[in-house]
């Protein structure tokens, strides 16, 4: 108990002493704190596991079962069987976040296990706060694989993926994963 005691007075003493030497001033570092929290701490925010779930789901069809369909799932690598969610013509997947974070990039995984080319899609993306309307902010006829959108700091509660005019195949948009955070 001691020892711990006392390893734990070394260790505050030697913040403090880098603090005074550290090129951050207390409000500097609680205006870092603060940015970070806003920003969902620089991870991914569209997970199930941070609170994300798809808005819409009753719309949306999964193939892959439970724990091996969902977007928002991290288990993306096992693709036995399925392993996305996907929407039809002119209708949306809609990723509500647990609360309105400030971020700049999205990820967006479209299927792409074609055996011999890659299908291209046609896609529009929205995004929106509790007090903001959506915001088209990505477009276009051939989106294909992992696509990242960067855009300028903005709150985000929901994200909006419309299926504007299908594949290169059929009609459907088909989502492996998605992912929105705060990139440097
Ligand atoms: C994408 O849109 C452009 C401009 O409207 C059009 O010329 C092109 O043929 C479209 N491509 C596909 C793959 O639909």
């Amino acid at each position: 108990m001691k020892l711990i005691y006392l390893f734990l007075c070394l260790v505050i003493h030697n913040v403090e002493t880098m603090n005074s030497f550290a090129k951050y001033t207390l409000t500097q570092l609680d205006e870092i704190k603060q940015k970070s929290v806003i920003r969902g701490e620089y991870k991914d925010v569209a997970q199930e596991s941070a609170g994300a779930i798809v808005f819409n789901s009753r719309t949306v069809g999964y193939v892959g079962g439970q724990k091996n369909s969902s977007p928002l799932r991290d288990a993306i690598y096992y693709i036995i069987s399925g392993g996305y969610c996907y929407a039809g013509m002119s209708q949306f997947i809609i990723i509500d976040l647990l609360q309105t974070y400030q971020l700049n990039t999205i990820k967006v995984w479209l299927y792409d296990r074609d055996p011999t080319f890659i299908r291209t899609y046609d896609m529009q993306l929205f995004i929106s706060s509790s007090d903001t309307n959506d915001q088209l902010i990505y477009e276009s006829n051939i989106s294909k694989s992992l696509t990242t959108i960067k855009f300028p700091d903005t709150q985000i509660k929901q994200i909006k993926i419309k299926n504007r005019g299908g594949s290169t195949i059929d009609q459907w948009l088909i989502l492996l994963k998605i992912q929105a955070f705060y990139a440097f």
